[in-house]
């Protein structure tokens, strides 16, 4: 596997890779890899010949008062996991080859990103978006993969590349999730021993609120038992519990289409999200 830092350096091993006529796939990451970021190489491996995995901690999708200088960075230990599951190129610009001096560009998606986490995390969608544009740019890949677990951000990617009218197939890989149920990811390192346990309730409160809605109990009604059981798990604040629309995740009342259920809530210092599909019957 190749480490590439710098642009000439990845468009020559992306030119190599194009020349046998073989599909590229990028996973774009901020590292700290875990099962969960391995399945999105699994299943690119499923749809390309080559796979190119970018680890980059954007610092535009952080928040002034979030976890930018804390967020776990571990390259090395990332490196052979990916080395190791047959990935070809890792891609890890410096902030420096990212955003050089004198970078001005945005990307907004409007709409889709303005509730849920757009609306708890001012800023965070455009800087998402931005990056996922110039990863795209620079990795000219053929197909992307993002974890359903950021369902928003995923939402978004799939209307950006729509919009844009970018050549690239947006796949989305379903929520890994530890033995117990609590869905993986790099922020579960933060908790404590006895938040972890807690956390559990955050997918259990979704699931059984998802289950009370599929047999025709009111909406407002489950999603508020859902809040009284974060509650009682020391979740605070709770950021919201919304039933959306599965594709344009506007706000839904009554359950007449498909749809997913969104939480995000702080456990102590650490901001956990999740989400979940319902159906109608
Ligand atoms: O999901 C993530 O890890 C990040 O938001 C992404 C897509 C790599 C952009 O920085």
């Amino acid at each position: 596997m190749q480490t590439l830092r710098d642009l000439p350096s990845l468009r020559t091993a992306i030119d190599a890779m194009k020349s046998v006529g073989r599909p590229v796939a990028l996973v774009p990451t901020m590292g700290a890899l875990h099962e969960g970021h391995m399945a999105l190489v699994e299943e690119a491996r499923r749809h390309a010949g080559h796979v190119v995995v970018s680890i980059f901690v954007n610092p535009r999708q952080f928040g002034a008062n979030e976890d930018l200088d804390a967020y776990p960075r571990r390259e090395a230990k990332d490196a052979q996991m990916l080395q190791a599951a047959g990935v070809d190129a890792l891609w890890a610009p410096t902030p420096q080859v990212m955003y050089p001096e004198g970078y001005a560009t945005n990307i907004s998606v409007s709409g889709i990103t303005e509730g849920l986490d757009g609306a708890a995390r001012p800023g965070h969608f455009d800087g998402v978006a931005t990056v996922v544009t110039k990863l795209f740019n620079q990795v000219q890949p053929d197909v992307a993969l993002f974890g359903e677990k950021d369902y928003q951000q995923l939402a978004m990617i799939r209307q950006m590349v729509r919009d844009l009218d970018m050549r690239i197939e947006i796949i989305g890989v379903p929520t890994q999730r530890a033995e117990d149920g609590l869905a993986l990811s790099s922020r579960n390192a933060y908790l404590t021993d006895e938040e972890r346990k807690e956390a559990l309730a955050l997918p259990r409160a979704l699931g059984e609120a998802a289950r009370q809605m599929e047999k025709g109990a009111s909406v407002e009604a489950a999603i508020a038992k859902a809040i009284t059981m974060l509650s009682a798990h020391g979740f605070e604040p709770i950021d919201y519990v919304t039933l959306c629309d599965a594709v344009t995740l506007e706000p839904m009342h009554v359950l007449d289409r498909p749809a997913r259920l969104l939480g995000a809530a702080k456990l102590g210092r650490t901001r956990l999200i999740d989400n979940i599909a319902v159906e109608p019957s």
